[in-house]
């Protein structure tokens, strides 16, 4: 299998291409919708099911869907950041019903993590690993030795009385009007506590602003390793079409 769909979903946008496997990069362009208001699965699964449409890749190729929320077995078991309806819900087999194909599905943070650790920042590292995606929400992914501990949600971890992804995510950053000066030092806190707990080898930060790492990576002040992820934005849509791949082909 040379090619796999990725698909994306977020608290503000849906994203997805057409992955090559070999390379772990895009082989379309990548299209992006946004995410319909309140985030219910009737409106995802409909957007979804467009993207795929519109990518418009052979027959049989893995679908890959990676979501804000644990998931297990095809379960969506949280909704930080999109409506309450997912919590408890089948999404993998209403999904795999609308577009009428088997597909698999990951939280979006453990998608990008499988990515960065495959194709990035996170490739050959042994020891454990942090992935840490800063967003609407904090999305953590944790490796060892490149192995996948799934469903970690350390973006929740409370500090100062707060769940701390409302004060440390990007969407925080923006909506508080933060410099990178005054969000490295929320962020520093959140790195201190994560590694008084985990003691990680590496962290790599992904999300969309890690494009934009050269403005405060340095700023933040942390023992441990911290680097930007390779795929930037696209971390998750490469992910989630490598772990179909994985779990879908039968070749
Ligand atoms: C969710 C995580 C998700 C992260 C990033 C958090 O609010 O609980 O599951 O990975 O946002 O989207």
């Amino acid at each position: 299998m040379k090619n796999a769909i990725g698909i994306d979903i977020g608290g503000t946008g849906i994203k997805g291409a057409l992955v090559n496997l070999k390379k772990g990069e895009l082989v379309t362009e990548r299209l992006r919708f946004d995410t319909p208001d309140g985030g219910k699965p009737e409106s995802v699964v409909e957007l979804v099911v467009k993207l795929v449409k519109q990518i418009d890749a052979p027959k049989n190729t893995p679908i890959g869907i990676c979501f804000p929320a644990p998931v297990k077995n095809g379960v969506t078991l949280s909704a930080a950041n999109v409506s309450n309806e997912w919590i408890g819900l089948q999404a993998g087999k209403l999904f795999s019903k609308a577009l009428g194909a088997e597909i698999v599905m990951l939280n979006d943070a453990d998608a990008a993590g499988v990515a960065e650790i495959k194709f990035g920042a996170g490739q050959d590292r042994k020891g454990l690993v942090l992935m840490c995606t800063l967003g609407t929400g904090i999305g953590t992914a944790l490796f060892m030795n490149g192995k996948l501990i799934p469903n970690t949600e350390l973006g929740h971890i409370e500090i100062d009385g707060v769940d701390y992804e409302t004060k440390a995510a990007y969407s925080a950053k923006a909506r508080d009007n933060l410099s990178f000066e005054q969000w490295a030092k929320v962020l520093s806190k959140y790195f201190d506590r994560l590694n008084r707990l985990f003691f990680p080898d590496l962290i790599i930060i992904g999300g969309g602003v890690s494009k934009e790492h050269e403005s405060f990576l340095h700023l933040i002040e942390s023992d441990v390793e911290i680097v930007a992820a390779r795929s930037k934005n696209n971390a998750g849509i490469i992910g989630a079409a490598y772990f179909a791949a994985k779990h879908l082909s039968k070749d």
